[in-house]
């Protein structure tokens, strides 16, 4: 089996934010972030990503509810390490949580968790998701220290960071998936499944396939993007299908 995808619907819910955010209660709300997921599903993604944001930019605690209602892949739960967000993720039981870090300003998340920093209020989050069932993943930057720090707060899944990737070219693009390579190489050494995501798209992917022991990867952008022109199932099944 090939690499698998999850799908982060959030830009879904975006859409439907720019024009009812301020009008919830209008009988005419769309698009809905529950019925792409679906869509997502049946083009052959293993999993649906949403991230629960502090400012509730694009998905809200509805979704977050009704994703997992109906999601029936599983759905991972991206979120900041905030107690607000930690007490909905306790409540809703998601398959999986991605921790990241979280600022208002930013437009999406931009560097990975620094989990050196953030040691000990990673640990104790870490440990009520392990001890509801929850699966967590640290969203970090592909750096051998970030390695070493989720190796010992056992958790049991990262999420490298490729936006540096994506956004760059040539000889750069080349140094950051020779980070890339590294850091899953650390990962796998130390027991870690490795994902990866941020900026991925139809003409970038190939290369972070040569990852070693890549599990899965979470894009969202990209694919809500294309699912304009062809709808969502489509564009997940094209992407599927370049994961090989
Ligand atoms: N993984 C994580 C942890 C993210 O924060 C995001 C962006 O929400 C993604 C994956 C998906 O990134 P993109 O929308 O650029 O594909």
């Amino acid at each position: 089996m090939g690499v698998q995808l999850g799908v982060n619907i959030d830009h879904v819910a975006t859409v439907r934010q720019a024009r009812y955010a301020l009008n919830a209660g209008s009988i005419n709300v769309e698009p809905d972030p529950v019925e792409a997921a679906l869509a997502a599903e049946r083009g052959g993604a293993v999993g649906i990503t949403a991230h629960l944001r502090q400012d509730r930019r694009h998905i809200g605690d509805v979704d977050i509810f009704r994703l997992k209602e109906a999601v029936a892949t599983k759905l991972n739960l991206e979120m900041g390490n905030s107690p607000e967000i930690v007490d909905i993720a306790l409540k809703v039981l998601p398959t999986d949580v991605c921790l990241v870090p979280e600022s208002r300003e930013e437009v999406t998340t931009e560097g990975g968790l620094d989990c050196v920093t953030n040691h000990s209020a990673l640990e104790q989050t870490l440990k009520a998701m392990r001890d509801a069932g929850i699966r967590v993943s640290l969203f970090i930057d592909p750096v051998p220290a970030q390695i070493a720090a989720a190796a010992s707060l056992g958790a049991p899944v990262i999420e490298l960071h490729t936006g540096a990737y994506a956004e760059a070219s040539g000889s750069v693009r080349d140094a950051e998936l020779v980070r890339l390579l590294e850091a899953a190489r650390l990962a796998t050494e130390a027991g870690i499944q490795v994902n990866a995501g941020h900026g991925l798209n139809y003409t970038n992917i190939s290369p972070i396939l040569t990852l070693p022991r890549l599990v899965e990867l979470n894009i969202g952008h990209s694919i809500v993007s294309r699912a304009l022109a062809v709808g969502m199932e489509t564009a997940t099944r094209e992407m599927v299908a370049l994961l090989g």
